[in-house]
């Protein structure tokens, strides 16, 4: 083919996550809310957890970041889908299609790596007791974040070298609401099946790795937890309890998308909803309805702020 003839893609067309209008002011009413408890109560519990010196430990450094997280995470798709639901033309810039694909990898890998993290700090603090406060220094939990970090953004690079690399020059529609890499990768004027199969692995081999370091990690715990019938084990429990439930949520979808070899679109539009819009949104549930020194600190938290106000 010659590639001078070629017109290049500069935008493409996001067909949503369903084409009756009903539906969509129904889902724009509720993924609206969704939203707002989402960064309101992302932000609430890094802001909490920072201000409150008795929440200073590596395990709520840890959840900070989670939150902190999990908001970018949320906000790269959530917002964009909400001002579609209610335009016929969703378009989306070639350039930002670029940085969906860019943002949600790197915020993606890092939460990967960064859960990894909170299983090994909850292995420490279980399993190693006594040792806790010197294995888990504040410089190797900052040394641990950033290796998350790091990971994320490795990741998202290698993605991003090849796909910006792709012609795009013909079909420009995505059954989706955001730009996925399985679905831009369809639209690249070549045969980009291999391709295609090589950059799902490249997410797969990440989700698998951490999904199984995961599963090993809390399998020990709750192994150990089961031995010891000290108080503390419920405790422990109740707080793993909510990590694998986070865990299971954010890497089931994930898996299903890029490791299963078969795609059914509205499967897959579904669970993209579910690691865009419900995972971020159990940390706040989980933390502030369920974890007693996070209320209690929520508590202090208000009585702090009556009290300067009675003040003023
Ligand atoms: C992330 O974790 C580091 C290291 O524990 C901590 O110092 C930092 O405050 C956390 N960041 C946020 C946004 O919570």
């Amino acid at each position: 083919m010659d590639k001078g003839n070629l017109s290049v893609v500069s935008e493409f067309m996001l067909l949503g996550l369903c084409h009756s209008w009903n539906m969509q002011v129904l889902f724009l009413m509720i993924f609206f809310m969704l939203y707002l408890i989402i960064i309101s109560g992302n932000i609430f519990i890094t802001i909490l957890i920072i201000t409150d010196p008795q929440l200073h430990s590596p395990m709520y450094f840890l959840l900070a970041n989670l939150s902190f997280i999990d908001m970018w995470l949320s906000s790269v798709t959530t917002p964009k889908m909400l001002t579609d639901f209610l335009r016929e033309n969703k378009t989306i810039s070639f350039g930002g299609c670029m940085c969906q694909i860019f943002f949600v990898h790197i915020f993606g890998g890092s939460e990967m790596g960064l859960l990894v993290v909170m299983a090994y700090d909850r292995y420490v603090a279980i399993c190693k007791p006594l040792h806790y406060s010197t294995i888990m220094s504040l410089e190797k939990c900052i040394g641990l974040v950033a290796t998350s970090w790091t990971i994320g953004f490795v990741h998202a690079m290698s993605q991003m070298i090849v796909i910006m690399q792709l012609p795009f020059c013909g079909p420009r529609e995505l059954d989706s609401f955001f730009c996925d890499i399985p679905l831009v990768i369809k639209l690249a004027c070549m045969d980009s099946y291999n391709l295609g199969i090589l950059m799902n692995a490249d997410s797969g081999v990440l989700a698998m790795t951490c999904f199984v370091l995961l599963l090993i990690s809390y399998t020990y715990i709750l192994l150990i937890v089961h031995q010891s019938s000290k108080t503390g084990a419920s405790k422990a429990l109740s707080t793993c309890a909510a990590h694998i439930t986070v865990v299971v949520l954010f890497f089931g979808p994930c898996i299903f998308i890029y490791v299963w070899p078969l795609s059914i679109t509205w499967v897959d539009k579904f669970l993209a909803v579910f690691y865009s819009v419900i995972t971020p949104l159990l940390n706040p549930a989980i933390y502030t309805l369920r974890n007693k020194d996070i209320k209690s600190a929520m508590k202090r938290f208000r009585s702090y702020y009556m009290h300067s106000k009675g003040n003023s």
